[in-house]
C-alpha cells in the first residue's frame, strides 16, 4: 500500500512540475475509477472492447492455439487486466489442469475484483493475481514454465512508441524462447470514429479523466474544486493519437498536501493525461522493433476496427 503511494506521490509531483503539466493515466484505476471504466466499455462510441471480445469470442480456439498449442504446462499473464471479461472466453477455452492464470493490475480493487469472479466462474483455474505496476511486475515474469503473456485493450497504447518499444524490450528480456505474448492494439481509423470513444454524449468519459482530480483529493489531500476543470479529448488523426486533457475554466491555485505543493492553473491551460494510440502496421513494427519477437498471426474483428497480435519469443 505505501510503495504504491509513494509511487503516486513521486510521478504526481514530477508530472506536475512539467509544462504542460501532466498526470499519468495508470493514476485513473481506483474503485471509482473501475466503476466508470467498466460503464465506458458498455458505452456505444467505445467500440474497442466490444471489437475485442468479438476476435476472442469468434476465434476462442484459432488464439488458444496459437498462444498455447506447444505448451503442456504453462502461466497465463495478463497485464493491466482490469475485469477480465474478454479473457474468459480463453479461459473457458484453456485445460484448467494445464495452466496457472496470473493476472496483473495496479488497482488492487480491479485485481480482488476479478480473482473472486475467476473463482466463482471458473472453479477449476487456478488464479494467482499479483497487484502491481507492470514495469514492476516484470520480476514476476522470470519464471521457468512456459508463458503466454496478454496485454489487451490497447493498453500499450497508453505509451509513446518509444516507450511503447523499450517496454517490449524488457518484457521480452524476462521471456524465453518460444514463450508468447498477444498485444492487442486499436487500428489507425477516421477522427468521425476515434474522438467520440474518448468523449462520449452521456459523460462518462468525462467522469472517468475528473475522477483523477478527486482521487487526489481523497488520497494526497489534494483540493482541486473538480467543478473548475473540464474534459477535453483531441485526435490527431495524422499522427493517430488521442490526447486527453483535464481543462483549467478559469484561473486558479490548488494544493496537494501529500507533496507540499501549490500549484497554479491558468484559465484554458491543459493539464495532460493520457494518450491512446491508434496502430498500423507500420506503428507495430516500430514498437517491436529489436525485441526478439516474431510476429506469428494477427486476428482481427469483423470490421477490421481491431487487431490482437501473436509474437513469438525467438
Ligand atoms: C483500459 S483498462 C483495460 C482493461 C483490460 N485490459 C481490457 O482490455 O478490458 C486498463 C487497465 O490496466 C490497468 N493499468 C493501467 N496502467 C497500469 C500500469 N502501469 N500497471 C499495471 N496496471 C495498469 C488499469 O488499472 C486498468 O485495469
Amino acid at each position: 500500500m505505501s510503495d504504491y503511494l509513494g509511487l503516486f506521490k513521486q510521478e504526481l509531483k514530477e508530472g506536475l512540475a512539467e509544462d504542460p503539466k501532466r498526470i499519468s493515466s495508470k493514476w485513473f484505476y481506483d474503485k471509482r475509477g473501475d466503476e466508470l471504466f467498466v460503464q465506458i466499455m458498455q458505452l456505444p462510441e467505445y467500440y474497442l472492447t466490444r471489437a475485442e471480445e468479438e476476435i476472442f469470442k469468434e476465434q476462442t480456439s484459432q488464439l488458444a492455439d496459437s498462444l498455447t498449442g506447444s505448451f503442456e504446462a504453462f502461466d497465463l499473464f495478463e497485464l493491466g487486466a482490469g475485469d477480465g471479461q474478454k479473457t474468459f472466453h480463453l479461459l473457458r477455452e484453456l485445460d484448467p489442469k494445464k495452466f496457472i492464470y496470473r493476472p496483473i493490475d495496479i488497482s488492487s480493487n480491479a485485481v480482488h475484483k476479478l480473482k473472486g469472479t475467476v473463482s466463482f466462474e471458473f472453479p477449476n483455474v487456478q488464479v494467482d493475481p499479483i497487484v502491481g505496476e507492470y514495469f514492476h511486475a516484470l520480476e514476476h515474469l522470470k519464471s521457468d514454465r512456459p508463458k503466454a503473456i496478454l496485454f489487451m485493450g490497447s493498453n500499450i497504447g497508453n505509451l509513446l512508441d518509444d516507450r511503447a518499444n523499450d517496454f517490449l524490450k524488457r518484457l521480452s528480456a524476462t521471456m524465453q524462447s518460444g514463450d508468447t505474448l498477444l498485444i492487442g492494439v486499436d487500428l489507425k481509423k477516421p477522427k468521425e470514429i476515434v474522438l467520440p470513444a474518448y468523449n462520449d454524449s452521456a459523460g462518462v468519459t468525462a467522469a472517468f479523466n475528473l475522477n483523477v482530480l478527486e482521487r487526489i483529493n481523497r488520497e494526497l489531500g489534494g483540493d482541486f474544486v473538480v467543478q473548475n476543470f473540464e474534459h477535453a479529448p483531441v485526435y490527431n488523426e495524422e499522427d493517430g493519437i488521442a490526447y486527453s486533457y483535464l481543462r483549467s475554466t478559469k484561473d486558479q491555485r490548488v494544493t496537494i498536501e501529500a507533496i507540499n505543493g501549490y500549484y497554479e492553473f491558468s484559465k484554458g491551460e491543459k493539464l495532460f493525461t493520457e494518450i491512446s494510440r491508434k496502430y498500423d502496421d507500420a506503428a507495430l513494427e516500430v514498437i517491436t522493433r529489436d525485441t526478439s519477437l516474431d510476429l506469428m498471426n494477427r486476428f482481427f474483428d469483423e470490421a477490421h476496427l481491431f487487431c490482437d497480435a501473436v509474437y513469438r519469443k525467438r
